[in-house]
């Protein structure tokens, strides 16, 4: 979808179609109340009602006017939009502050994955174009609309890059390829592109890894990006968990629940996102992304449970469930990047247990760490780029449930409760000392990928992780 804003009032924007924003209030003197009550249209939250004859889509915004009700609304009017035949859509402005969740709304709500349909729909809309200018006709600065725009179409844009990589099926995006992949973004974005195959692997003794990916037929990766601009304020690293499939390995997941598991990829699919549109935003911040790429499988050479392995840090691990692997391939990842890089922060992403779901809900993204500030200007970020999110707090009592009677600590807890927090807490010992203070763990489990569309997200990946840190990293000091 094209989006423009230009310098001219609604009215004189050709476009075949209107799409305007309504709530209770204004209803009640909307010149065409008859005509819509007479449709059933009350200007309840995203109900729409296209008026053809005057070429105008109303879409009830709630009472609550929050950027969050504009941008599901704007989502699920372009959805309804590209059913149609028309072939542009004009909108005006609810506010300035508004434009960001409007644009969010369009590029992530008309979002469409069609790469394994064999006749993909075309939508016949393919323009959006805002006017600069107000619904109540007052006038924005447009050089600051114009920066909201690019900003944001750039970050919509790496969220959709990041949906992209999510949906494609564990043949298709094996670690070799994300390896691939990663290699492209560094080639069109001009990063500095680090693999490490088996063999160097080996080499830097990144055993847990290695062994999570010993049952598949594909061979892990460890893909390391990196922005580099001069003279930055800050250094901040990225890990991503990128287990392109998770069948759970011989503690094999149910047929239920290894549906889906496409999505284990999540977290490292969106550090190269976020990588992506640092490098577009040409921030002055320096950032590494690294991507712990496996497939999680069986065979008569799969890692067990039973086995004790060693990371990179030295520390010994006893697995008593193989399904829980993705804390051991980021157990050997945040050690090769925090030996690697020394940063001022670091942060990883990972679907890394259900149990957030279980504590959160299925849309909301667990914060983990020992930095409550720190955390609380995540929660701060989050709410202000519209995804949720949801801490989870530590303590000391729950860090015991890892405890191993054979190794330095457990792959899985004694206790069935809490497992977010106690997979938190395995990270916790292979980040070190003096990075304590400096990390967050963000469990996205429930929020990188999604069954039924709900706000601005379609069938598969969210792209959860790419907005918030944006956010969060344009207001660093
Ligand atoms: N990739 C899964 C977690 C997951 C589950 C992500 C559902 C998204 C949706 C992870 O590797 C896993 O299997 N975790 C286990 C941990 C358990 C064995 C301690 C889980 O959550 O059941
Ligand atoms: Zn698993
Ligand atoms: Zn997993």
């Amino acid at each position: 979808m094209n989006v423009k804003l230009v310098n001219q009032p609604l009215s004189l924007i050709s476009a075949d179609l209107t799409l305007e924003f309504v709530t209770p209030k204004q209803f009640e003197i909307h010149p065409h109340r008859a005509l819509l009550t007479q449709a059933g249209f009350k200007a309840e939250q995203e109900q729409l009602c296209a008026l053809h004859e005057h070429r105008i889509l109303v879409c009830g915004i709630d009472a609550e006017e929050t950027d969050e009700f504009y941008r599901s609304a704007m989502a699920a009017a372009i959805k309804t939009a590209m059913n149609y035949a028309y072939t542009a859509l004009k909108c005006s402005q609810y506010a300035p502050e508004r434009f960001r969740a409007l644009i969010e709304g369009v590029v992530l709500g008309s979002y469409k994955f069609e790469r394994y349909k064999s006749e993909p729909k075309a939508s016949k809309l393919t323009e959006v174009i805002f006017s600069h200018e107000n619904n109540d006709g007052s006038v924005n600065d447009l050089d600051a609309l114009e920066a909201i725009l690019s900003q944001t179409l750039v970050i919509a844009k790496a969220t959709n890059y990041v949906r992209n990589l999510v949906n494609q099926t564990p043949d298709d995006m094996t670690p070799q390829q994300m390896a691939i992949t990663a290699d492209a973004l560094a080639k069109s974005n001009n990063l500095e592109c680090t693999i490490l195959d088996v063999n160097g692997l080996e080499e830097e003794k990144m055993n847990a890894m290695l062994s999570v990916g010993r049952g598949s037929a594909h061979p892990p990766r460890l893909i390391h990006l990196s922005y580099k601009p001069k003279n930055p304020r800050k250094v901040i690293t990225l890990v991503g968990k990128g287990l392109t499939y998770d069948s759970g390995g011989l503690s094999l997941k149910g047929a239920a629940s290894m549906v889906t598991m496409k999505m284990d990829k999540a977290g490292g699919c969106a550090v190269m996102g976020i990588i992506k549109a640092i490098s577009e935003l040409k921030l002055d911040i320096e950032v590494h992304a690294f991507v712990g790429a496996v497939e999680n499988m069986i065979s008569g050479n799969a890692y067990k449970p039973d086995d004790v392995l060693r990371a990179k840090n030295g520390k010994t691990i006893e697995v008593r469930n193989t399904d829980a692997e993705g804390r051991l391939v980021l157990a050997d990842v945040l050690g090769y990047a925090q030996e690697n890089v020394k940063a001022d922060y670091i942060f990883d992403y990972a679907t890394l247990t259900g149990a957030c779901m279980v504590a959160l809900g299925p849309y909301t993204t667990g914060v983990m760490g020992h930095n409550e500030a720190l955390k609380q200007t995540w929660i701060e970020a989050g709410a202000s780029a519209g995804e949720y999110c949801g801490m989870l707090p530590f303590n000391r009592h729950l860090k015991k449930l890892i405890k191993s009677d054979l190794a330095d600590v457990c792959n899985v807890s004694s206790k069935p409760y809490g497992g977010a927090i106690t997979a938190a807490l395995f990270l916790d010992n292979f980040i070190d000392e003096d990075m304590k203070e400096k990390w967050v763990h963000f469990d996205i489990a429930g929020s990188a990928y999604t069954e039924s569309a709900w706000d601005v997200h379609t069938y598969g990946g969210t792209g959860a992780g790419v907005r918030i840190t944006l956010n969060w990293l344009l207001n660093l000091k």
